[in-house]
């Protein structure tokens, strides 16, 4: 791969310019997405330019850019994460119905959970959840599920810290947090009132793929004293229809 005179390879280059979009900024001139990137303007401007030309990076009206529908049709057609959205809609759906309260689904990447998915009426209640935004593990229901059955060596990574104090009721005490998990896996489920958010509790429980392991969390946020266990019975039941449609025998 050749280096430029930083160093610094194509492809590193390039995953700089596209990780300057986040949740939060999904529009930039080709100048800022440079400074972000650490890259000088004539660089910046030459791998944006081959990047829209591909259809990767968009140019709107204002010459100001965003990804490209090319780059969202190639990530999600060919994603694992494509396959378990799909197995997940028909129940995500029918759970939205009944309890009328966000339904998400989150997997775990890169020591966070990510959301796949995120079904909503007008009438559910406040929710910090974006589809593809992440939350901290440690801070959310669907966070403490992936991470209560993830393997020996992420668990301590997270316990060891720093565990971000979100609301005043997050869990940021590593004991308590390893005691949080062993409930988790005793009862199956997790719940985090107020957590991320004061006004809201998130209730989760894990999918298993074909193999046993947890491929996801299926969540549902309530009003914060709201009743769980309506919520927890549709979640565990579209949680097996969800494992029956991965292909798993549970
Ligand atoms: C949760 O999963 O605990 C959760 C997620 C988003 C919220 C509130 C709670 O807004």
């Amino acid at each position: 791969m050749a280096n430029s005179p930083s160093g610094d390879s194509v492809t590193e280059r390039l995953i700089r310019v596209l990780e300057t979009f986040t949740p939060a900024r999904t529009v930039q001139t080709a100048a800022d997405i440079g400074r972000r990137a650490g890259l000088p303007a004539s660089s910046a401007h030459r791998i944006v330019g081959e990047l829209v030309d591909a259809g990767m990076l968009e140019r709107d009206d204002d010459r100001r850019i965003r990804i490209g529908m090319r780059l969202w049709e190639l990530a999600t057609r060919s994603s694992h994460a494509l396959r378990l959205r799909q197995a997940a809609m028909p129940s995500m759906e029918r759970v939205q119905s009944r309890v009328r309260e966000h339904t998400q689904l989150a997997i775990l990447e890169q020591d966070e959970a990510l959301f796949l998915e995120r079904l909503s009426s007008p009438e559910s209640g406040s929710n910090v959840t974006r589809i593809a935004g992440r939350l901290p593990l440690h801070a959310s229901s669907s966070g403490l599920v992936l991470l209560a059955y993830a393997d020996r060596a992420l668990q301590e990574r997270v316990l060891s810290g720093p565990l971000m104090s979100v609301t005043s009721e997050t869990i940021t005490e590593p004991s308590l947090l390893r005691r949080k998990l062993a409930e988790v896996r005793t009862i199956g489920h997790a719940v985090a009132p107020g957590y991320i958010e004061a006004v809201s509790t998130g209730v989760a429980v894990p999918v298993h793929d074909e193999t046993g392991d947890v491929a996801a969390a299926l969540s549902v946020v309530l009003r914060r004293d709201a009743p769980t266990e309506p919520a927890l019975r549709e979640l565990f039941a579209a949680a097996r229809e969800i494992e029956r449609a991965l292909g798993g025998r549970r």
